[in-house]
């Protein structure tokens, strides 16, 4: 299947100078979401993974869709102020800004390894310091799934000593 023809573009959204690739036509159709969860099977062993951790809020719908595939659980990365109890925190910058990222402390067993995943990588900001967070609480890297990456902006060099998977690449 060719996702990329499905995938929308917006320039100047949210900023200037932004050109924002939309993955709404995806969710919207039930083939590239099997298909999508289709080619990270075949990428990522089940027994490499404990549970999938959604970045906020487009990356939830990814681990969602793969939690359900693989039978496992699913844990959020939120932007900060949104989830309760102890939690720890980590500042980054993003491609259009800046962002705090916050975990619950005690949602991670030690050793637990973690999918880390986002609809899109960019600059790797948010993904880098997500990976930071799910070490800092004791659980382990399993890898990164992402829909799309933007291969200009370099984003994979701040994580590429973890098993990564994009399935668009522009
Ligand atoms: C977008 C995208 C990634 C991040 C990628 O999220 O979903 O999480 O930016 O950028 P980076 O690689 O430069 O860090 P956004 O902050 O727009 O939030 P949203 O998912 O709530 O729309
Ligand atoms: N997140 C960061 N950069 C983006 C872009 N160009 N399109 C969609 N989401 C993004």
């Amino acid at each position: 299947m060719n996702l990329k023809e499905k995938i929308s573009e917006f320039p100047n959204f949210p900023k200037k100078g932004i050109l924002f690739r939309d993955f709404s036509p995806l969710l919207k159709d039930p083939s590239a979401l099997s298909f999508i969860a289709d080619e990270f099977a075949k990428h990522f062993h089940p027994k490499d993974i404990d549970l999938f951790a959604g970045i906020e809020s487009r990356g939830f719908l990814l681990a969602c869709i793969l939690a359900t595939r693989y039978n496992k659980g699913m844990i959020m990365i939120r932007k900060v102020g949104k989830l309760p109890g102890k939690t720890s925190k980590l500042s980054y910058k993003i491609e259009y800004g800046q962002d705090t990222i916050e975990i619950q402390k005690d949602i991670i067993s030690k050793g637990q390894k973690i999918l880390i995943c986002d609809d899109l990588l960019a600059t790797g900001g948010t993904a880098k310091a997500s990976a930071k967070l799910i070490e800092k609480v004791g659980g382990k890297v399993a890898g990164f799934a992402f829909i799309i990456e933007l291969t200009e902006l370099n984003g994979i060099k701040g994580i590429n000593q973890y098993n990564c998977k994009s399935l668009v690449k522009y």
